[in-house]
């Protein structure tokens, strides 16, 4: 199988889909890699370590696009990738499409065959290519948090670990899954004092046996939020009801009962966000203020670390690319129930329930599409 790799052009997004180790197994398995020029380069990859591997360097994303049967991507296409997108060649990456009408709107006339990292499930319900990513992201959370609360930044100047005799930062985190708990380690390992609210008594119950004692564990209600965040320093959104919208926990009035300065990171931005002020925003301008609250919600955190977040995210997505080219979509979707959680679009019909829901639109099984 033709598989092709463009370079990301999404704002400062700096990770590539497949690294030269990885080019390396599909073209040992029969495959050709063809991998836009330059499109490693953010990591840390060049043409030649690809070239090496046995890939084809292509000059341009135009020849990519027209050329490969399966395009294996880290972000959404951009609009102005739209066009090249041909009717059934196989696209494999994170769509987020419940977020953007416009976006699922173009994939859907494109003919295509979206499977979206993000809806990829196991049947213990893990979502295993959106965990590596959680995972950076988590731990950014806390690494941005932590900078914006500085005064400079706007924030309340509070650092988050305190020092001897005095106080250290509160850290609200909205969600246990995996952003998450990876948020509350890093926070907790700073020596703030940390909240997890989660929905889930299950969840908490883990997480209690899993993290240290400067983690409180509590469960998630309207006037549980409300209590928490009023003397937070630092909230960070990390709710997730897969392939869906984020529910909008923290309302644009809750913002009158929170401190000035504190500090919001909505992880959950790239599913809509879980804060009501909340709007996309990019590692050039990723934060503004509202009401005194200063709000972080760039819809692709781990870009801007793709040294670790490249590694990490081929290493969990590989498995799935081989599969893939190995089988054809077709049987590939068939063999895999995981793999057949990921289909979102297929030639035009809408196959994940809850894209459909949150416009409004037509919806088959994935099932049903491919037999
Ligand atoms: N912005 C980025 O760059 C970036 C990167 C990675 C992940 N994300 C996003 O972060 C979000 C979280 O991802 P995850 O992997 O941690 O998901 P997850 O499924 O592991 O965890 C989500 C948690 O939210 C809880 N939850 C759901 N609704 C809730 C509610 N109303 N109140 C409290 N808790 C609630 C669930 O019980 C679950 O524990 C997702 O939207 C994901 O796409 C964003």
């Amino acid at each position: 199988m033709k598989i092709g790799i463009p370079k990301e052009i999404k704002i400062n997004e700096n990770r590539v889909a497949l690294v030269p180790a990885g080019a390396g197994a599909l073209v040992v398995a029969g495959h050709t890699v063809l991998i836009e020029k330059g499109a490693g380069l953010g990591s840390g990859f060049s043409d030649a370590q690809y070239e090496a591997m046995g890939a084809y360097i292509a000059p341009s994303a135009d020849e990519v696009w027209a050329k490969a049967e399966l395009i294996v991507k880290v972000k959404e296409p951009v609009e102005s990738e739209w066009p090249r997108i041909k009717a059934g060649q196989v696209i494999f990456t994170y769509f987020h499409f419940a977020a953007n009408e416009a976006l699922t709107l173009a994939h859907m006339v494109s003919g295509a065959v979206c499977i979206a990292y993000e809806t990829v499930t196991l049947p213990n319900r893990e979502l295993p290519l959106l965990t590596p990513m959680s995972e950076v992201a988590g731990r950014m959370a806390v690494q941005e948090g932590a900078k914006y609360l500085e005064k400079l930044y706007g924030g309340r100047g509070v650092l988050l670990g305190g020092v001897p005799g005095v106080q250290p930062a509160k850290v609200v985190i909205l969600g246990g899954g995996v952003v998450g708990l990876n948020a509350a380690k890093m926070a907790a390992g700073l020596g703030a004092q940390v909240v997890i609210l989660d929905l889930s008594l299950e969840k908490l119950r883990y997480l209690s046996d899993v993290m240290p004692a400067n983690v409180q564990l509590i469960l998630s209600n309207r006037q549980t939020l409300l209590d928490q965040i009023a003397d937070a320093d630092l909230i960070i959104g990390a709710v997730l009801i897969p392939g869906a919208l984020a529910p909008k926990l923290i309302h644009r009035e809750d913002l009158k009962i929170m401190r000035a300065g504190t500090v919001m990171v909505d992880v959950a931005i790239d599913q809509g966000g879980c804060f009501a002020t909340s709007r996309p925003t990019t590692h050039e301008h990723p934060t503004f203020v509202v009401d005194g609250i200063v709000h972080y919600a760039v819809t692709n955190m781990p870009g801007g670390l793709p040294m670790t977040a490249t590694l990490a995210l081929t290493n969990a997505t590989l498995p799935y690319v081989l599969q893939l080219a190995d089988q054809g979509y077709q049987r590939a979707l068939k063999a895999s129930p995981a793999l057949l959680q990921g289909l979102n679009i297929f030639q035009g019909v809408i196959t994940h329930k809850k894209v459909a829901e949150a416009f409004g639109l037509a919806y088959r099984t994935a099932e049903a599409c491919i037999e």
